[in-house]
């Protein structure tokens, strides 16, 4: 079997997981953005209008389709970006110990490729990494959660996991955005993943 793999059109996709618009995961994400080249592609899930999973089956004889897709539904685009960057972030608050559902609910509509023969899978020889921010301070497992789920989003894609940024202690929605040593940290966190790639 050969493996189906969609051209690059983007040199990152950057897909940002807060429901609260303006707050530090999409601080976050302009400053990873800034340290990209373009073209960058970049979305915020919340705004995407995804369905969640019913656990219906579908996928399972039809793989790589979802029985949720089309009528506005925004998992497919998303799932497009993915496939068609070299390096994809996800930045994502954690919702206690997790992404907050609306990217939950994104991550569980990747089980069409878990059906799919590794060999077919749509993401394969890319990258995926994500940065999170807690408003903990500290708490050796508050990204756990979050961090197994997208490696298995990765695997499921034929994709790489790149183990990710953790940023403790931010809470208000403008903390981070005025904080210049955090956004230093996530130009120099993406900076090398971009040329790590290879
Ligand atoms: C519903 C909810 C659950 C949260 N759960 C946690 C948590 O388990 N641990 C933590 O450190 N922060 C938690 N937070 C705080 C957020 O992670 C923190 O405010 C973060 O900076 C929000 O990022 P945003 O501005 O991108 O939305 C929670 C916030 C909300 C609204």
């Amino acid at each position: 079997m050969t493996e189906r793999r969609t051209a690059v059109e983007y040199s990152a996709f950057i897909a940002a997981c807060s429901p609260r618009r303006g707050g530090n995961s999409d601080a976050a994400a302009a400053a990873a953005r800034l340290a990209l080249h373009d073209p960058v592609c970049s979305a915020r899930i919340a705004d995407a209008g995804v369905r969640p999973c019913t656990g219906c089956g579908y996928c399972r004889s039809h793989p790589g389709e979802c029985a949720q897709d089309g009528g506005g539904d925004g998992a497919a685009s998303l799932y497009a970006c993915v496939a068609k960057a070299r390096l994809t972030i996800v930045v994502s608050p954690v919702y206690f110990y997790h992404v907050p559902s609306q990217a939950k609910a994104w991550i569980d509509r990747a089980q069409r490729f878990w059906e799919m023969p590794p060999a077919m899978r749509p993401a394969a020889g890319r990258r995926l990494t994500a940065i999170f921010i807690g408003a903990r301070e500290r708490g050796e497992k508050l990204f756990s959660g979050a961090g197994l789920t997208l490696r298995y989003m990765a695997l499921a894609m034929g994709m790489e996991w790149i183990p990710p940024l953790c940023l403790y202690g931010y809470d208000g929605p403008s903390v981070l955005r005025e904080d210049r040593a955090a956004l230093e940290r996530i130009r120099a966190f993406v900076t090398h993943a971009w040329q790590n790639l290879g």
